[in-house]
């Protein structure tokens, strides 16, 4: 194993700062390069954290080109995932990508097949699924107690929860709310589920409340999505009924619910009344377990953990661990490809009016 692994950090902007804040309470990681396209940007975050003598540079290629290291984390924003992925794995780095994986599902396939090529690793960044309740869902889920489980209700949504910068330009995010947070409750729904494969998609998704100055102090900036549904068919004759929303007038779109032959999970949007509450985005809501025992109708509280976690420092000591070991990658891309395929077939679907297949090439 090696003694410490060498850290670079590409993106210095406001999720590094999450990265970078759980690296230094590493001792087995050292940070040794930083990299922003704004110039300046990578000095100021590495001198924030007191780090004077660690190189910085304006490109992506000029760290990679110049600092030995093991591992990245690509913090940039989406539009610019794939080719700091690909170039980071070529250079026969280890990679800590930021959620969502891409803009579009051809990026996804490209970052999985550099990764299988190359050895190297590519884990995304889904902090919530180091949640002691998600992980509690998900092993609930995968315990067979549901029976045959045939239909996924996920998503919830923001009341009002547009955010500004670079997550509302389309030349920058390239998607808005699905890959902000929709992409989370595709994670979570499928993870639980063993990510089966999704196989068409009729969809429909609006920017109603983005483009409006009422509700986007940026909306003349706002070129995104902010609202999306869809019906998704999995593989193994799943059905997957998917919500999400930056703003809209309504609570929630909805409670998370697997049904199964023999009961049913409703997970309970979280933070209900909170502005940015109701997606499940990190947190959940109360858990009820729907059976039948002797004919009786019974419903079941289940109690959830709630306890303080550093969810962020969970994930990135995952990456840290697999990548000092040569283990697997804690949130695989071949995994994360199938939610990226969602999301493209989403935006394919709500485009041309009707129900679109998801075809993924072989890997
Ligand atoms: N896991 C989480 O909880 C979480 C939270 C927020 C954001 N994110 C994700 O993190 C990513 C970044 O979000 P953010 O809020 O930090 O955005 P941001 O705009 O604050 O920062 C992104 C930075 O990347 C830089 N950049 C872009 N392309 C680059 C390149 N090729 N080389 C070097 N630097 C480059 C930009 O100049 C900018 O400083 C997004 O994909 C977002 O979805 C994840």
């Amino acid at each position: 194993m090696k003694e410490k692994l060498r850290v670079g950090i590409i993106g210095c902007g406001g999720i590094a700062h999450s990265h970078m804040r759980a690296y230094l309470k590493m001792e087995d990681v050292e940070i040794v390069g930083g990299a922003d396209i704004v110039p300046g940007k990578a000095r100021a975050f590495l001198d924030e954290f007191g780090l004077k003598d660690v190189p910085d540079f304006n490109s992506h290629e000029a760290l990679l080109e110049k600092v030995q290291m093991d591992a990245v984390s690509v913090c940039t924003y989406n539009t610019t995932h794939r080719v700091c992925s690909v170039d980071a794995m070529q250079a026969g780095l280890d990679v800590l990508c930021e959620k969502p994986m891409s803009v579009t599902l051809e990026e996804a396939v490209e970052m999985t097949r550099v990764s299988k090529k190359t050895g190297k690793i590519l884990s995304i960044g889904f902090q919530p699924r180091y949640d002691p309740d998600m992980i509690m869902v998900r092993d609930l889920v995968r315990s067979g107690v549901l029976g045959d489980i045939y239909y996924v209700q996920t998503g919830g949504g923001r009341r009002r929860g547009i955010p500004g910068g670079t997550f509302i330009r389309k030349d920058l995010a390239g998607v808005g709310c699905l890959a902000d947070i929709g992409c989370y409750g595709l994670d979570m729904a499928l993870n639980a589920i063993g990510y089966p494969k999704p196989l068409t998609v009729s969809a429909y998704s609006s920017d109603r409340f983005g483009t409006n100055p009422k509700y986007c102090s940026e909306a003349d900036a706002f070129t995104v999505d902010d609202f999306s549904v869809a019906l998704i068919r999995l593989e193994g004759d799943i059905c997957m009924d998917f919500r999400m929303s930056w703003a809209m007038h309504m609570d929630t779109m909805g409670d998370t619910l697997f049904l199964g032959t023999d009961a049913g999970l409703k997970v309970k949007s979280p933070r209900l009344g909170e502005p940015w509450g109701g997606a499940w985005d990190g947190t959940i809501g109360p858990v009820y377990l729907y059976t039948d025992i002797n004919g009786n109708h019974v419903e079941t509280s289940v109690p959830l953990k709630a306890q303080p976690f550093d969810r962020f420092y969970a994930k990135v000591r995952a990456f840290v661990d697999a990548a000092k070991t040569g283990g697997a990658a804690p949130i695989p891309a071949s995994q994360i490809l199938y939610n990226q395929a969602i999301i493209d077939g989403i935006l394919r679907s709500s485009q041309s009016h009707r129900e679109v297949e998801i075809q993924i090439p072989e890997i």
